[in-house]
């Protein structure tokens, strides 16, 4: 895929930015709304249930939702997958019981000028590790394994790609810290920009260029929303 719109969407650019939009209550409420909706995907492979935040289960909640969202971002789009009315999604709500592997998550559409991932966590251990590396192409699972890297996938599924790999050894304790999940020959090259210590009551701002995985830190299961946003 070659994206278009790159200047502009380099131009939105911006580091990683907690912020504290929703009281407790609201986190609550989020929670309540989470537990009320249907399963959409269980991933045996990744070990990930999804869930899509669908509109109208709790009108207000979408709304303080959208606005708060609004305020801390200014004018976005929505861009997590719609219903089949068309409906916009309002986020996707993610239960994983093991930590996911290095990912970007940016988009499958060349024309989209992609924006900002909200993730706001529902349950407090964990990380996501922001890597310094930024990634254009389509949304890409990045990977050493020669038998991965031959996958084809669909149109909603991410490439498979080994270009983020590099010449330097990635640091071995930074790597018994957060990564032991991921062979360190599938970090070599690679560099924190930053590393998001899961909080509830806080909800994290990343650019979707920014290539990413969770830490090895999981105590049971981790609980977040993600809301992907394009302009
Ligand atoms: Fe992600």
């Amino acid at each position: 895929m070659k994206r278009k719109n790159i200047d502009q969407i380099k131009s939105l650019e911006s580091k990683p930015k907690i912020v504290s939009i929703f009281s407790e209550k609201e986190i609550n409420m989020i929670s309540e709304l989470f537990d009320a909706l249907p399963e959409k995907t269980y991933n045996k492979k990744q070990n990930i249930r999804k869930k899509a935040w669908i509109q109208n289960y709790n009108k207000e909640l979408d709304k303080i939702y959208f606005n708060k969202l609004k305020d801390a971002l200014g004018d976005f789009k929505m861009d997590n997958l719609k219903n089949e009315t068309g409906e916009d999604f309002l986020g996707l709500f993610h239960e994983s019981f093991s930590p996911l592997p290095i990912h970007v998550d940016t988009g499958f559409n060349a024309e989209d000028v992609i924006y900002k991932q909200v993730i706001t966590p529902l349950s407090s251990v964990g990380d996501t590790i922001f890597f310094k590396k930024r990634w254009y192409g389509r949304s890409t699972t990045f990977t050493n394994d020669p038998k991965e890297l031959n996958f084809k996938p669909k149109p909603d599924q991410n490439d498979r790609s080994n270009a983020h790999l590099g010449d330097k050894e990635f640091d071995i304790n930074l790597h018994k810290k957060y990564l032991t999940h991921i062979d360190i020959k599938n970090l070599r090259g690679m560099e924190i920009e930053y590393v998001y210590n899961w909080k509830i009551g806080e909800t994290l701002i990343a650019d979707r260029t920014f290539i990413h995985c969770a830490s090895s830190r999981i105590k049971n299961k981790k609980i977040g929303l993600t809301t992907f946003t394009k302009k």
